[in-house]
């Protein structure tokens, strides 16, 4: 209990993330925003702007001209993804590095990204039946597994002794952790500490657990889904690490079968340098 405390205390003193966010934010929640009042916002951080320009030009969106200006990128990358990305990017900055992580970051970002396109292709196939904000779905699973970062940074050992008992009982990595302070836990205490929006904070709590969500249903289901996916594929946090199970309830929100998520997740992955892009701007 004394080391959740001293967890607890270490995510209080996290600093704030970027101020563009909330501007970001703020520009969105207005109904007669255009992407010229997103670009007022960007230009307020160089880095920032000069990293959606980029994007916009990637392998991500691939599309054969040149994306020169600001105002374009903003209408190409939409308002939504954008903000995930910023979000993505601002709590990476905000937690401390230097550290040695228990696992290779890049997995980790690999991991999470392709999480964040599988969520995004599994919606947009769902918008036949829903209307769905597609981009609300790749901020999910960009950070469905921030937890695991953060704790990897302030208490690794508990990594380190969760992968070792998952690797032993060939369960998977949740099943293993304490339960007392889970990567799922610790990424929902993250989510207060900076006001995510709250289908977010639902993803990151019960991206395993999707019956125990208590709203949001479908985007937990649909992260819960696209996590066991990209696991499939091959891209976890760790080498070896066991495949959770699906669980029937996240099947029951969706109308999609396992086999055709397993096809859209393949199709979504299949070409690296879009995610290669993706982890160019978060990282
Ligand atoms: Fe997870
Ligand atoms: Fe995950």
């Amino acid at each position: 209990v004394e080391s959740c405390t001293g967890l607890v205390e270490k995510i209080n003193t996290l600093p704030t993330l970027s101020p563009i966010l909330q501007k970001i934010k703020a520009v969105m929640g207005q109904p007669d925003s255009s992407a010229a009042d997103i670009v007022d916002v960007l230009k307020l951080d160089p880095a920032i702007s000069s990293k959606v320009l980029r994007l916009a030009n990637s392998a991500y969106i691939g599309i054969p001209r040149t994306v020169s200006s600001l105002q374009n990128a903003v209408v190409i990358l939409g308002q939504q993804r954008i903000y995930s990305l910023v979000l993505a990017s601002s709590t990476l900055a905000a937690i401390p590095r230097g550290v040695e992580l228990p696992f290779r970051s890049m997995d980790f970002w690999k991991h999470s990204i392709t999480v964040a396109i599988v969520c995004e292709s599994i919606a947009r196939h769902l918008q036949r039946y829903d209307d769905m904000e597609t981009g609300e779905f790749f901020c999910a699973g960009i950070l469905h597994d921030i937890g695991k970062l953060a704790l990897s940074v302030f208490d690794p050992e508990r990594i380190v002794t969760a992968r070792t008992h998952s690797e032993e009982k060939g369960v998977a990595f949740f099943e293993a952790e304490d339960e007392d302070m889970t990567h799922m836990q610790v990424g929902y205490l993250l989510a207060h500490r900076w006001n995510f929006p709250e289908n977010l904070t639902n993803a990151i709590l019960n991206h395993h657990t999707p019956e125990r969500a208590i709203a949001f249903k479908k985007v937990v289901a649909i992260v819960h889904l696209a996590d066991i996916m990209v696991h499939l594929i091959g891209l976890q946090t760790f080498p070896n690490e066991p495949v959770p199970v699906i669980r029937d309830f996240a099947i029951s929100q969706i109308e999609l079968q396992p086999e055709r998520l397993r096809t859209i997740a393949y199709e979504a992955c299949e070409d690296e340098k879009r995610i290669e892009s993706l982890i160019a701007f978060v990282s």
